[in-house]
C-alpha cells in the first residue's frame, strides 16, 4: 500500500532528524496547513514547507485546511508543493482554485469532510487528480478513524471505473494497521498516516507494516 506521511504531529525541534531515516521509504509527504478559521487549529505555512523541501525529491502533498485557498495557491507552489489539495467546503470558488493550481502545472486535489456527501464532488471529478476523503474531522492528528469514509471511497472507485476517469482516491485521519486494512479492502489508492507512523520507538517498522498491506 502507498503511504503519505502527515508531519502534523512530528517533533518540530527534530524534524530533520526524524524525517531523514524514513523519507525515502515514503511515497508522498503530507503537509497539513491549518489557518485556525476553516479548522480550529493553526499548524504551519509555506516557510516550514520551504525549509524541508531540500530533504528529498519526494512528492509534497499539501493539504490546505484553510478558508480561502485561492488567495494562497502561489505561496504553496513557490515553497515546493507538487500536489495541492483544498477543501470543497472552503470559501474560494472551486473552479477558479482548480485553474489557479493548474496554472502552475501542479496536481490538483479536493478534500471533503466527514459530513459532506460524496456526490457533492461529481461536477469536479473530471477536472482533478485526487480526492482526499477525511476519515476524521479535520484539525488535529491522533483522532479515531470514522468508518463512514469506507462507503465514500468505494463509491469513488466505482464511479471512476464506470466513467473512465483517472483521479486517485486517498483517505486521511486515524490510519493505523487495522484501519489501513479496512480502506485497502475498498481499494483506496493510498493512505495518509501521521501519529501511527511517527511512533517515537520505531517509525520505520510502522511504515513497513502499512506498506506491506
Ligand atoms: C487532520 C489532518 C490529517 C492528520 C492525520 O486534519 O488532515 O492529515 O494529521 O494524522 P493521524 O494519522 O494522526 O490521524
Ligand atoms: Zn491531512
Amino acid at each position: 500500500m502507498k503511504v503519505s506521511l502527515s508531519i502534523l504531529n512530528i517533533d518540530y525541534l527534530n524534524i530533520k532528524a526524524d524525517l531523514e531515516p524514513i523519507i525515502d521509504d515514503l511515497d508522498y509527504l503530507h503537509l497539513d496547513v491549518m489557518d485556525g478559521v476553516f479548522v480550529p487549529n493553526i499548524s504551519f505555512g509555506p516557510a516550514l514547507i520551504k525549509s524541508i523541501r531540500p530533504l528529498s525529491n519526494i512528492l509534497f502533498d499539501t493539504h490546505l485546511m484553510i478558508d480561502e485557498p485561492l488567495k494562497y495557491i502561489k505561496d504553496y507552489v513557490d515553497c515546493g508543493s507538487d500536489l495541492i489539495t483544498f477543501h470543497l467546503e472552503a470559501k474560494s470558488d472551486i473552479l477558479k482554485t482548480i485553474n489557479e493550481i493548474r496554472k502552475y502545472n501542479k496536481k490538483v486535489g479536493i478534500s471533503i469532510k466527514p459530513n459532506t456527501p460524496v456526490k457533492d464532488l461529481l461536477p469536479y471529478l473530471n477536472l482533478i487528480d485526487l480526492v482526499l476523503i477525511m476519515s476524521v474531522e479535520p484539525g488535529y492528528g491522533g483522532q479515531k478513524f470514522m468508518a463512514n469514509s469506507l462507503d465514500k471511497i468505494a463509491y469513488l472507485i466505482d464511479y471512476r471505473n464506470k466513467n473512465n476517469l483517472n483521479y486517485l482516491v486517498s483517505v486521511d485521519g486515524g490510519i493505523n494497521y487495522e484501519t489501513a486494512k479496512l480502506v485497502n479492502q475498498v481499494n483506496v489508492d493510498f493512505v495518509i498516516s501521521g501519529t501511527y507512523v511517527l511512533d517515537k520507538n520505531n517509525p520505520k517498522q510502522k511504515l513497513e507494516l502499512l506498506k506491506n498491506i
